[in-house]
């Protein structure tokens, strides 16, 4: 559902030129969950942005959801952001004196959805990632786990076809952690409308769950597992009895 050919980045000019993107090749399938990891400063962030239409690449392409964009200015691509990918942010960005059905259905309302449409698909959202009980609340009424799921359900309200989560445990402990990687297996693997999501995550613990891991490394994704990637190949001290 998702393509990545070859895409390049740079930022800068002259003596302070980087090349964070060097060629990177990737794709998605539809109800893939995907986990990205790779050293700080590897360009994790600028490769989401790429993809979700914020920012544009110096070379080669992406194709999601029948378009072909990657080097088009964001202005151009507004149509890829509203419809086709939903964002996750390691800080939850939720609005403080909005309830949480408020939170999603403001998002709904941003992209032309009247107000009683947009209430009404925030609730089934909101169901969604099991915050039926908490949809009056304000994000200060809420747990840092249950704000990441009505940000959650903001992304996925729209039915937007693909998530781009950068961090989204960053800010969670892990039992909160774990929870919001479960919610997200169960939505990519939702037999009915499954999702495809592309996670970027410094904790190897949580990558292994993913259906998959790309290593973004010197500019270029490689496919990776897990314990290859962590040194954890060798055996690891027989722990078996
Ligand atoms: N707008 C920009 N202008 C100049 N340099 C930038 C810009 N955005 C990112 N960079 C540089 O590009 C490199 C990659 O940044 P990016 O944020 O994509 O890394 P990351 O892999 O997400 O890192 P982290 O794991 O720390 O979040 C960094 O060296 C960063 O300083
Ligand atoms: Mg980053």
């Amino acid at each position: 559902m998702l393509q990545v050919n070859q895409l390049t980045k740079t930022f800068g000019s002259g003596s302070n030129k980087l090349q964070v993107l060097k060629g990177v090749d990737m794709n998605l399938k539809q109800g893939e969950m995907v986990a990205l990891m790779g050293p700080s400063g590897s360009g994790k962030s600028t490769l989401l942005n790429i993809i979700g239409g914020l920012l544009a690449g110096d070379g080669g392409s992406i194709e999601l959801g029948g378009r072909t964009y990657g080097q088009k200015n964001p202005s151009s691509v507004v149509d890829i952001r509203r419809e086709h990918v939903g964002w996750i942010f390691q800080d939850f960005h939720l609005l403080d004196n909005l309830t949480a059905v408020d939170n999603v259905a403001v998002a709904l309302e941003l992209s032309g959805m009247p107000a009683k449409q947009a209430e009404e698909a925030a609730r089934i959202a909101l169901t969604k990632v099991g915050l039926e009980d908490r949809m009056d609340h304000i994000p200060d009424q809420l747990s840092g786990g249950q704000q990441q799921r009505v940000a959650i359900a903001r992304a996925i309200a729209g039915n937007r076809p693909l998530l781009l989560a950068d961090e989204p445990t960053g800010n969670l402990d892990i039992a909160s952690g774990k929870e919001v990687l479960q919610l997200f297996k169960d939505l990519c693997h939702d037999e009915d409308n499954p999702i495809s999501i592309l996670m970027v995550t410094h904790d190897p613990d949580l990558a292994s769950n993913a259906d998959r891991m790309l290593l973004l490394n010197d500019g270029k994704t490689e496919a990776s597992d897990i314990r290859s990637a962590w040194g954890l190949d060798e055996d690891d001290g027989g722990e078996e009895e």
